[in-house]
């Protein structure tokens, strides 16, 4: 499985600061927004992966990320020129996935929960074993902001609709998603919507109506953050604040999570804490490092 962050878009909720500033490089408390959408895929154990951003963002990205090798990753890059929709990741992408299945997330999405690891190797396995595509639902209290999933009695997924006056569930569809193969033939069949857009729930409905779509529902156990107001990014950084202090862990440190993979080593681990400095994610970092080696 290879994995896509589709980091371009305007932001223009958030001008001025996004005037000169990618939202996805916008700190989140105490890391730039793309780590979380990042380690949602390293969680989900995917080392290759493509990072689409605006044209004119791209190099303040490969200055941040690198080619990902220092995480045990291998991270290319490729440009959206204007942001003609979700879709248009997989044709942008069809290249890098030659023909494999594809984890998409966008670049501004946050997760967080305990089971969170557990139900992205559950949907790589369910993508593996039966093809077609994993979706991943989050109860929110504005669904008509949002592509809605309705499920019938058994919580099997019926229908998706995009941001409906009158929703008929309150799941909204994260921007989390996993497709099999077909990805990109499938994308390449969508026209642009009314609002000039390739869209993601048109290329989910195709997968819907051949019987070949899940849903995942994440429930109550697991955090999805928007970040793209002014509101929600601080209360994004706040919520990330208040459970690292109370819990002691971090959400989205990458060495961590390529540490506990297996993908780089103690001591490769321990150069790029050096490499944070004094920071309140170096100082977390060599801590966590020290855990990991004393548990063996
Ligand atoms: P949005 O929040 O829909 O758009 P935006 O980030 O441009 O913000 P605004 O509405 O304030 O103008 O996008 C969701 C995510 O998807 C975000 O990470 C940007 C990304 N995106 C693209 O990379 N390309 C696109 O064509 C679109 C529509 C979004």
């Amino acid at each position: 499985m290879k994995g896509i962050v589709l980091a371009g878009g305007a932001g223009t909720r958030l001008h001025p600061v996004t005037r000169a500033v990618s939202k996805q490089l916008l700190p989140v408390y105490d890391k730039p927004m793309i780590y979380y959408p990042i380690s949602v895929l390293m969680l989900a154990g995917i080392r290759d992966i493509l990072l689409i951003t605006t044209p004119h963002d791209q190099d303040q990205f490969t200055r941040l990320l690198g080619d990902g090798s220092q995480w045990g990753l291998n991270l290319t890059y490729a440009v959206q020129a204007s942001p003609d929709g979700l879709a248009q990741a997989f044709l942008i992408g069809a290249d890098h996935l030659s023909g494999d299945p594809a984890a998409l997330v966008l670049g501004d999405n946050i997760f967080f929960g305990a089971g969170l690891a557990g139900q992205l190797a559950d949907a790589v396995a369910d993508v593996r074993r039966d093809a077609g595509c994993s979706l991943f639902g989050y109860p929110v209290s504005d669904p008509e902001r949002y592509g809605v999933a309705v499920v019938d009695a058994d919580g099997r997924l019926v229908d998706i609709e995009e941001k409906p006056e009158q929703p008929r569930s309150s799941l909204a569809v994260t921007g989390l998603y996993f497709y099999d193969g077909q990805v990109v033939d499938r994308a390449r069949t969508l026209t642009p919507s009314a609002r000039g857009e390739l869209e993601i729930t048109d290329l989910n409905r195709l997968y819907l109506d051949a019987g070949e779509a899940r849903l995942v529902d994440l429930g109550r156990g697991t955090a999805w953050l928007d970040t793209g107001t002014q509101d929600s990014l601080m209360e994004a950084g706040q919520f990330v604040q208040v459970l690292q202090h109370r819990q002691g862990v971090a959400i989205a440190c990458l060495e961590e999570i390529a540490l506990h993979n297996e993908w780089i080593s103690p001591e490769q681990s321990l150069a790029l804490a050096d490499e944070m400095g004094s920071s309140s994610y170096g100082v977390y970092l060599r801590r966590a490092i020290n855990a990991f080696v004393e548990q063996g």
